[in-house]
Order: structure tokens, then C-alpha cells, then sequence
């Protein structure tokens, strides 16, 4: 599911096309006509929808539109990627431990909106991105992988999110791939990986031995 220009959907859409891909996009929701992310679902013979939550009385509604479609999809894992509408508990419950989002920031630091100013505007050495499982309040749920991104002294909002949209494109196929795999579990405020306290950290030493 996206809101924009799919940069996200498009490092899915590749990795799924692997030969050892454990999962298949099936459908690519929009909330907006004009996301250039449905145009790359098009382009590669996925089914592309819009659905505009203009054009419903309220969220339920709006909600019952996309369940009708993934169910006609057969969908069995959501994967949110710059989905900009916020899902309510009811939508959120019935895909638990089946639905990932990709946050811009080292959760649980810096949820919600303009991660890489506020990162910059506290001076924190590193920030970097991270895939989680989502529950209910905004941009929670156990975290299954992150990257971290050290700040260059002269960095921007611009410059970081730049580097930052570099390791989300590096780990969203890592954690859907681990998904669909089963080799994720519940685990508190983090996911395990093969029974492994989560998040995996990809591009430590221990994310060698489980990729
Ligand atoms: C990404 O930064 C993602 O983390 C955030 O929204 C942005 C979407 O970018 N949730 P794209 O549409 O995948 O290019």
C-alpha cells in the first residue's frame, strides 16, 4: 500500500522477481490517483488500484474498500511503503504479525513525520531506517530490521534522507523476505528472526550469519 512515488515498492517489486523470493506482490494499493508507484506496479504487470478515501464518507468505508481488494487478491501479508493515511486499530488487528511498515528513523526514536530534521536538529551521531510490525498507534509495533546511517558533518534534512532512502531499499526486502519465510516472531517490543532477539542489524556481523 503507498501514497507516493514508490521508490520502496519498486526494490519489492525487484526482489520478488528473485528466483529464491518467498513472497509474490499481487496487488499495489494507492490512497492516491496520481502515486507514480502505481504506475511501476502497471509497468510490471502487477494489479495497480486507487483507492481515494476522498471519495468515502469515513475511514470504515474507506477501509472496507481496500479489505474487499486484498481479500480479492487473496493477500496474505501487507507491506505499507509511504502509505500516508493513518489505519485504524480495527485494520490494523486483523493483519497482526501480517502487515510490515518502513519508518524513516532508528525506532523507536523519531516516529511520526520529518525524521531527518529532527535527527539533525538533536545532533545524534547516527539515524538510519527500520521495518517494523504494525500495531496500532502510529509508526509502533516490534521492530524486525533496522540500518543505521551515520550523519556527515554538513549533513541536511535533503542529504541524509538521500542516504537513509539508500539502506530502506537495502533491508524492506530483507524483512518481507524473512516474513513470508516465517522466520519472524513476536517477541515484546521486537521481532525475532529464527528465534533471534530482533531487530537484525543489516550490515553487522550478526546479520552475515542469518541472511
Ligand atoms: C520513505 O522514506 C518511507 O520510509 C516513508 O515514506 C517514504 C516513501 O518513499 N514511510 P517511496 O514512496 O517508497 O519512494
Amino acid at each position: 500500500m503507498i501514497s507516493g512515488g514508490g521508490s520502496n515498492l519498486q526494490v519489492l517489486i525487484d526482489s520478488c522477481m528473485g528466483p529464491d523470493s518467498a513472497a509474490e506482490i499481487v496487488v499495489v494499493i494507492s490512497n492516491r490517483e496520481d502515486a507514480y508507484g502505481l504506475k511501476r506496479a502497471e509497468q510490471a504487470g502487477i494489479a495497480a488500484k486507487a483507492i481515494d478515501h476522498t471519495g468515502f464518507p469515513d475511514r470504515h468505508s474507506f477501509e472496507q474498500q481496500i479489505l474487499t481488494t486484498l481479500q480479492e487478491h487473496s493477500v496474505e501479508i501487507v507491506c505499507l511503503a509511504g502509505f500516508m493515511r493513518i489505519l485504524t486499530p480495527e485494520f490494523v488487528e486483523k493483519w497482526r504479525d501480517r502487515m510490515l511498515n518502513i519508518h524513516p528513523s532508528l525506532l523507536p526514536a523519531y516516529k511520526g513525520l520529518h525524521t531527518h530534521q529532527r535527527a539533525l536538529d538533536d545532533g545524534v551521531p547516527e539515524h538510519g531506517c527500520t521495518v517494523h510490525l504494525v500495531r496500532p498507534e502510529l509508526d509502533d509495533g516490534p521492530l524486525l530490521v533496522q540500518a543505521k546511517v551515520p550523519v556527515e558533518p554538513g549533513d541536511d534534512a535533503e542529504s541524509l534522507a538521500a542516504r537513509v532512502l539508500v539502506q530502506e531499499h537495502r533491508i524492506y526486502p530483507i524483512a518481507l523476505q524473512l516474513l513470508a519465510e516465517g522466520r519472524v516472531t513476536e517477541s515484546g517490543a521486537h521481532a525475532d528472526v529464527d528465534g533471534m532477539p530482533g531487530p537484525l542489524q543489516v550490515g553487522s556481523a550478526e546479520s552475515a550469519s542469518v541472511l
